[in-house]
């Protein structure tokens, strides 16, 4: 193991510092990019350098000074980037960044590679949209093509007067509109794929969104085998055809035993927090070792757990529970809707 090499990470908020831990438990220095001073990484990090995503001079000079370059969020303008790529190795690659973080790209993707998603339409106007609901007469979802995140930049339209309230006088980003799909339940898969070809994928979870916003991701689930496996052989097929390398999240929604996939997150991903307490080995730690081109490690899951996220609050009775993991972001403001920490509440397998 070649130990003192430095990680890059652009973004600093806790993917980023769960990352920088697990990087550092390996002997790895970690630099931070991000533009905010408090931003959670701050608190783990070797070096943080401030500077905006597009500011490209800073970009390079950060770049100057680190091995391997990753990232924690995909919303990162790729022209700065193509400019870095030149520099140092950026893994994911920029080719998974830049079709993960296009909704309309991403699903064409998924399609290409005769994967299945809800049926979508490309959004260029208001007048779009009104042609839409007339022609399927149900309820749409309008989404933004880039920047959403935590359900933000996503609409329910069920009539003109929805359209009229959220679009009319207003400019629209270019934006999709997806079928509402009542389904069963949502899964995720979390998967790493190295350099060589290795791949290891967690077990499926089972998440429960509110408002756009994960809530909970449980394990295990009671979905067959069968769909769990048909659903690791999809993300398995995903980072083949990318040559990925890294971390990926892949979420799914499940309605009458077929699977369609919803999105995909090239970095770990938060369905994925449950690892650190209730597997061998936790998703930082596996995308570290991925990029650092050091051997992945067991998947297998040795606990049930569920993952509670605390959404606009610290102050949970969860945190006080003994068979607690806590995990606190050390974000300087508490606002409603924002991811504040997580709680792994583990018990021993099947009991
Ligand atoms: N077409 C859809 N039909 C039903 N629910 C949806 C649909 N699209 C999204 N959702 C719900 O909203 C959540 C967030 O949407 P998603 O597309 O994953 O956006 P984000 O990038 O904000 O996570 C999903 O996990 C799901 O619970
Ligand atoms: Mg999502």
């Amino acid at each position: 193991m070649r130990l003192n090499k430095t990680i890059g990470i652009l973004g600093g908020g806790q993917l980023a510092k769960m990352l920088a831990i697990a990087a550092a438990n390996l002997g790895f220095n970690i630099n931070i990019y991000c533009p905010d001073r408090d931003c959670p990484a701050a608190q783990v990090a070797s070096k943080v350098i401030f500077g905006n995503y597009d500011d490209s001079d800073n970009l390079v000079a950060f770049a100057k000074n680190v091995d391997i370059l990753t990232y924690e969020f995909e919303n990162i303008d790729t022209k700065a980037l193509e400019e870095l790529d030149q520099q140092v190795e950026i893994r994911p690659s920029i080719k998974a960044l830049k079709i993960s973080q296009d909704r309309y790209t991403e699903k064409s993707y998924l399609n290409s590679l005769g994967i299945k998603t809800t049926q979508f339409y490309k959004i260029d106007s208001v007048a779009d949209i009104e042609k839409l609901l007339n022609r399927l007469k149900k309820p749409i979802l309008i989404k933004t093509r880039r920047l959403g995140y935590d359900g933000k930049g996503q609409v329910l339209i069920k009539n003109q007067d929805d359209i009229n309230k959220y679009f009319l006088g207003k400019s629209l980003a270019p934006s999709i509109a997806e079928e509402v799909i009542s389904f069963d339940r949502e899964l995720s898969i979390i998967i790493v794929r190295d350099k060589k070809g290795n791949i290891k994928a967690f077990e499926p979870g089972e998440n429960v969104h509110e408002h756009g916003i994960l809530l909970t991701t449980t394990l295990p689930t009671s979905t067959s085998e069968v769909l769990k496996n048909n659903a690791t052989i999809i993300a398995k097929k995903i980072v083949n055809d990318l040559g990925y390398i890294g971390v990926m999240g892949v979420e799914f929604f499940l309605k009458e035993q077929g699977l369609y996939v919803n999105e995909i997150a090239p970095r770990v991903h938060n369905s994925g927090h449950w690892t650190m307490d209730g597997s061998y080995s936790s998703q930082f730690q596996q995308h570290i070792r991925a990029i650092m081109d050091l051997p992945l490690l067991s998947t297998e899951r040795h606990s049930d757990v569920i993952m509670y996220n605390l959404i606009g609050t610290v102050t949970s009775n969860l945190v006080n529970n003994e068979l607690a993991k806590v995990y606190i972001y050390g974000k300087k403001d508490v606002l409603p809707g924002r991811k504040m920490g997580h709680v792994n509440l583990i018990k021993k397998k099947g009991s």
